[in-house]
């Protein structure tokens, strides 16, 4: 493995620059703008303060006017909203009273609040061309086709997902593939390592990640080295992240899908750098910057070498039974 490794390594260094034949037909461009949490200054940053006074950390306060006293209370870490998460989220810019009525401002809240109909993702992206790049209405498509649909009633939504106050676009900036499988798979662990989570939508049993993934080898290095998503959503050209969720026994689970030239990760995970970046003499030579994948990782000019070297022993095999016959003709 090591020596392999090694090789690969030592025939990337090849200044070569050859045409992979890998047809890239994606064409998703990368978002120029980098998000800046250090300088970045909300314009709602006030207004929020009228919460996040409360909601900004472990303790809050008010007057108790019938009791004539400033009451201390431990907030529930429910409805705790860190600033530093929310204004590193994709919505930093937008004021709690954007998605949330006017009327939290007081305190205590009206228990009507809670009945409130929550804004989806749509009221405010759908039909928006500067959105258009995201295709929202084409996700919210597969997203009703998905397994998690039928749990709407119980209050499956876009949010659960995509947490209202810390969610940000990941892989379409992801400089680091590695931590925005992180991400992305922690959406997912977030009911199905988190069973508190699990038991508000359905009333199956607790269902353990490790064992029903036990035919799958080395789980730590694939959960590290792909998303959930590569194996259980339908893939989808058009759309940089599929959201069409399959049942489960349509998943993928033959080690080829992934660990041969023809690869799903070209089409899922390195969608985007499938097309920016190309290495010399690789197939798939981009999943090398960040994983070596058997059988996926295949190169031109070992393949090259390894013919070379077949038809040198080959003649040296013949040179040799050549000279056997001649020298034992002469003997007799
Ligand atoms: C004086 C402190 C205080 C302030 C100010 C405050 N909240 Fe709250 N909020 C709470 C507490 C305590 C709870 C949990 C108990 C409850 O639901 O009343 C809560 C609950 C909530 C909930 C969950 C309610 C539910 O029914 O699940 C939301 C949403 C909320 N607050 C939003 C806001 C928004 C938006 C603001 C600013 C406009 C705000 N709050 C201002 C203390 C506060
Ligand atoms: C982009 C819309 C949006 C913005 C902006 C927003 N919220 Fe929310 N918030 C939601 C939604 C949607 C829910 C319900 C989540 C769910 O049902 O899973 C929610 C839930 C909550 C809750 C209940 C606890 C929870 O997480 O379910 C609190 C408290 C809360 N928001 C406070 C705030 C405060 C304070 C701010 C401003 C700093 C804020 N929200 C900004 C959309 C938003
Ligand atoms: C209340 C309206 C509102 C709702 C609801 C809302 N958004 Fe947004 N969203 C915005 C606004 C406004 C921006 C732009 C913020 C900015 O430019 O700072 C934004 C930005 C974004 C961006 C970043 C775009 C970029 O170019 O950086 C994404 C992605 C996004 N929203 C996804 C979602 C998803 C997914 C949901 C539902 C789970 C959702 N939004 C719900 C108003 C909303
Ligand atoms: C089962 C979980 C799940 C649900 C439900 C879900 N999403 Fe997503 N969504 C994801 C994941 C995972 C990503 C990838 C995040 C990343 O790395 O940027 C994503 C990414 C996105 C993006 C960014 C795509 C891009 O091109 O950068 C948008 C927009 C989006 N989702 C919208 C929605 C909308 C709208 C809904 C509801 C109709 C929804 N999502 C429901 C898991 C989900
Ligand atoms: C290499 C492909 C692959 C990856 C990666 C993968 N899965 Fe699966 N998953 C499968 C297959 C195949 C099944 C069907 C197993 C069976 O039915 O025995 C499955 C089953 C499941 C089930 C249904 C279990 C049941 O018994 O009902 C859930 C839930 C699930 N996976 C969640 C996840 C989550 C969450 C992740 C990411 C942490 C993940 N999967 C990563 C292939 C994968
Ligand atoms: C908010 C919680 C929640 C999140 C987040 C979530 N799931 Fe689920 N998921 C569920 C529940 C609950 C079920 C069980 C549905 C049922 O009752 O059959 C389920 C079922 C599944 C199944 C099994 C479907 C079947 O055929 O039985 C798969 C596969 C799955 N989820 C994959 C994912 C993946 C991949 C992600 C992340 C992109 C994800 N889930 C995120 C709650 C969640
Ligand atoms: C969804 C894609 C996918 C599927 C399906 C998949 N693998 Fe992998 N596998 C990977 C990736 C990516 C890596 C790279 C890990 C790394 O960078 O070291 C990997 C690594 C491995 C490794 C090396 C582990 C190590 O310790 O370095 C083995 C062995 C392996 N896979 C076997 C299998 C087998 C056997 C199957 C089928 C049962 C399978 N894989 C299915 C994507 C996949």
């Amino acid at each position: 493995m090591k020596g392999t490794r090694f090789l690969i390594i030592l025939f990337s260094i090849l200044p070569c620059n050859t045409s992979v034949s890998r047809a890239g037909v994606f064409s998703f461009k990368r978002d120029s703008h980098k998000q800046d949490t250090t300088t970045f200054k909300s314009p709602s940053a006030e207004d929020n303060e009228r919460c996040l006074k409360c909601h900004g950390q472990g303790k809050y306060e008010y007057p108790n006017e019938s009791l004539k006293k400033h009451v201390k209370a431990l907030m529930y870490s429910e409805t705790i909203i860190k600033r530093e998460n929310f204004y590193r989220s994709n919505h930093r810019s937008l004021s709690c009273t954007d998605c949330h009525s006017e009327e939290y401002t007081k305190f205590p809240h009206s228990g009507e609040l809670r009945m409130e109909q929550k804004l989806n993702c749509i009221d405010c992206h759908g039909g928006d061309e500067k959105y258009a790049q995201f295709h929202f209405e084409a996700i919210d498509s597969e997203y009703v086709k998905s397994t998690h649909y039928k749990l709407q009633e119980d209050g499956f939504s876009c949010w659960k997902c995509h947490d209202p106050h810390t969610y940000k676009i990941n892989i379409r900036n992801s400089e680091n593939i590695k931590e925005t499988i992180l991400y992305d798979n922690a959406i997912c662990l977030n009911c199905h390592s988190n069973f508190d989570n699990f038991q508000l939508l359905t009333s199956r049993k607790e269902i353990s990640i490790l064992k029903t993934h036990e035919w799958l080898p080395n789980q730590a290095v694939h959960f590290q080295n792909v998303r959930c998503i590569e194996c259980h959503t339908k893939i989808n050209d058009n759309i940089l992240v599929s959201h069409l969720i399959k049942p489960k026994d349509q998943a993928v689970r033959r080690c080829n899908e992934c660990h041969s030239q023809n690869s799903i990760l070209m089409a899922t995970l390195y969608k985007f750098k499938s097309k920016e970046q190309r290495h010399a003499g690789f197939f798939n030579g981009i999943i090398t910057n960040e994983s070596y994948v058997i059988g996926a990782n295949r190169n031109e000019y070992l393949n090259l070498l390894s013919l070379i070297m077949s038809a040198g022993l080959i003649a040296v095999i013949g040179i040799h039974i050549y000279f056997r016959i001649r020298n034992s003709k002469k003997s007799i």
